[in-house]
């Protein structure tokens, strides 16, 4: 794998760090674009020829024209494009208010949908686009209401976006996690001993008995990215210890 060249929004944290480190370690060259990008100094120093961090937001589409522009300045072209940014609101249908129901869809969906378009000049044949799901996306759970439709909307732009590219040999999937050791399960808010209790519950409902680790999103990443995966498009590959799955 080496000189190929994945661009990952959200890179510098949970599933989207995991991911930046193995594609790394897999002798990728790494594009991440993310708010905060200051805690990403050590990884860079790491590998500082094949890593390139830059700061933006995946809701204003010249961040991410910009970001591509670069990516393509310094390395040529992009293989692998994983669409990770987001946000996970808990707001129960009375609670959501039209700023909190903006932030999700302009991170989840419209962020998602622009980081694919603004890609595309720089893909070439062969390359893979991975979009992350979630298993919420087709489930029901009071306070993810919206947050379960934007990834919703995520898993249709796969099945359209892998019809429309296709035929350019672009393959396009979802991968969706199923509830995953990151920090977006303190940004919930729901405080340690509420968030513990939720976690034990969810884990005894799952078959594997536990929640998800990031490396485990990581791994499954590199699969759809790789020509393992040569013949895979339109699929959502759903990790999540089989929690949606019985
Ligand atoms: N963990 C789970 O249980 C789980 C389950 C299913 C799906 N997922 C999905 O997995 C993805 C990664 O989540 P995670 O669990 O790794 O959470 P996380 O650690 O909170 O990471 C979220 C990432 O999104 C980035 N981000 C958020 N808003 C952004 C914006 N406007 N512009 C650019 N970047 C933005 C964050 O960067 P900044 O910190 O710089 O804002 C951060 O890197 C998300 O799409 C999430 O919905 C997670």
């Amino acid at each position: 794998m080496k000189n190929r060249v994945v661009a990952i929004t959200g890179g510098n944290s949970g599933i989207g760090l995991a991911i930046s480190e193995l594609f790394l370690a897999k002798g990728y060259k790494v594009a991440i674009f993310a708010q905060s990008v200051e805690r990403m100094e050590s990884f860079q120093k790491r590998s500082p020829e094949n890593v390139f961090i830059y700061p933006g937001d995946v809701s204003v589409s010249e961040d991410l024209e910009a970001f591509y522009l670069r990516c393509y300045e310094l390395w040529g072209g992009i293989d692998t494009v994983i669409a990770n940014a987001g946000v996970a609101l808990p707001e129960g249908v009375a609670d959501v208010t039209e700023e909190s129901f903006s932030k999700s869809v302009d991170v989840n969906f419209k962020g998602v949908f622009f980081t694919v378009q603004k890609s595309l000049k720089y893909l070439d044949k062969g390359s893979s686009i991975i979009l992350i799901s979630s298993i919420q996306a087709q489930r029901g759970a009071g306070i993810w209401s919206v947050y379960g439709a934007t990834k919703a909307a995520v898993r249709s732009l796969a099945r359209s976006f892998a019809q429309e590219l296709g035929s350019k040999g672009i393959r396009v999937n979802t991968l969706s996690p199923g509830v995953t050791d990151t920090p977006i399960l303190e940004k919930f808010g729901f405080g340690e001993s509420n968030l513990n209790e939720i976690l034990s519950k969810v884990s005894a409902s799952t078959p594997l008995g536990r929640i998800g680790d990031a490396g485990e999103i990581a791994k499954a990443a590199l699969f759809l990215a790789s020509d393992d995966a040569s013949f895979i498009t339109g699929a959502d590959l759903q990790v999540d210890g089989g929690l949606a799955q019985i």
